[in-house]
């Protein structure tokens, strides 16, 4: 019995913000966004700036019809689940507002997309 609470609390803080935050993309994001057009916003409008920002807009701005009606847990696991959908880099570890900080959405990204300018 130990061993396996063991096992599930490890399970828990690796894999707790983006499987956190699938669930509530599903349960408050998803009747108004669908992923691949969240991963566009992410790789559009929102390169250069930072998962902190990320966080604090989401939070005041949505959901649509409640701005700031989740906990900042839920909102820190949905901007964790956004910044997957793009392929951010992000600490595999469960998110802190401090950490978002240290997240900038252009740094991987702009690297992925240099890679990519230099094949063609
Ligand atoms: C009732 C519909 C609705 C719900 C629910 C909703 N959104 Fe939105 N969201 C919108 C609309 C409409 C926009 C477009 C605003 C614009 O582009 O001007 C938007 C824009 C956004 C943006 C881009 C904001 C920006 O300034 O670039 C993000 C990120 C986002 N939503 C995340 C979320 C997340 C995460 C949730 C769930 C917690 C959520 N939304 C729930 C309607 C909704």
């Amino acid at each position: 019995m130990r061993v396996l609470l063991i096992a599930l609390c490890a399970s828990l803080v690796s894999g707790f913000a983006a499987a956190e935050g699938e669930q509530t993309f599903g349960a408050h994001c998803a009747r108004c966004h669908a992923p691949i057009e969240i991963k566009r916003r992410m790789l559009g409008d929102w390169l250069g700036r930072t998962a902190a920002d990320l966080f604090s807009t989401t939070k005041q701005t949505m959901p649509g019809e409640s701005p700031g009606s989740l906990s900042d847990d839920e909102y820190l696991a949905v901007v964790a689940y956004m910044l997957d959908l793009a392929g951010v880099n992000r600490p595999g570890d469960a998110l802190s507002t401090t950490a978002l900080t240290r997240i900038s959405i252009i740094a991987q990204v702009r690297d992925e997309y240099q890679v990519s300018q230099r094949r063609i």
